[in-house]
């Protein structure tokens, strides 16, 4: 393969010069950013006039009180986890660097605790943190994410959102 290249960089100081890209598509990172804004600027900065971007994340619940518990609880799962945004601020920052929304698709993808925690490679943290999440759930907070029991099971989802957007200018396509 020959016409592929990879480079490594901070997404707050992408090492492109403006206009590069006829695309730029993000998946999974938006969460860990502690300058969500910075980089969909970076991004726009990036893409070419006619350009497109496409960002797909997890978001959260859009009652304030139930954000602060989902992320809570996925911080002491993954600490590099930073903030998932409710949905309506992650289609703001896409405007707000100047991209024009295209679409946008959300679906909520079914968890279980069990295969949540996979990425955890320190065993001792799971038991603990069952037993909080476990909790949480018996006692009604379902964390905008269903938080619920059933069994040994502890289920919840996550709920993901797609957005396609164009940065204004140039030839489309
Ligand atoms: C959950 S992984 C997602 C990986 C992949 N995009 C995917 O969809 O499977 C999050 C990725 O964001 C990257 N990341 C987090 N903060 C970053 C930053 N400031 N600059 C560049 N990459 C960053 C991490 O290195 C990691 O590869």
């Amino acid at each position: 393969m020959n016409n592929v290249s990879f480079r490594e960089g901070n997404a707050v100081e992408l090492p492109f010069a403006d206009d590069t890209f006829d695309a730029v598509v993000t998946r999974l990172s938006v969460h860990h950013f502690d300058r969500p804004g910075r980089v969909m600027s970076e991004i726009f900065r990036v893409v070419r006039p006619g350009g497109s971007f496409v960002v797909a994340d997890v978001i959260s619940s859009e009652v304030a009180a139930e954000s602060e518990l989902q992320n809570a609880i996925e911080i002491l799962r993954d600490p590099s986890h930073v903030r998932m945004l409710p949905g309506s601020d992650l289609t703001s920052l896409v405007k707000q660097a100047g991209f024009t929304i295209e679409s946008e698709t959300s679906w909520d993808k079914p968890r279980e605790f069990g295969e949540w925690m996979g990425i955890v490679n320190d065993p001792s943290r799971v038991p603990p943190l069952r037993a909080v999440v476990r909790a949480l759930a018996k006692a009604g907070a379902s964390a905008g994410i269903g938080l619920s029991v059933h069994g040994e099971e502890i289920r919840f989802f996550h709920r993901w959102n797609l957005i396609a957007a164009r940065k204004p200018g140039g030839q489309s396509g």
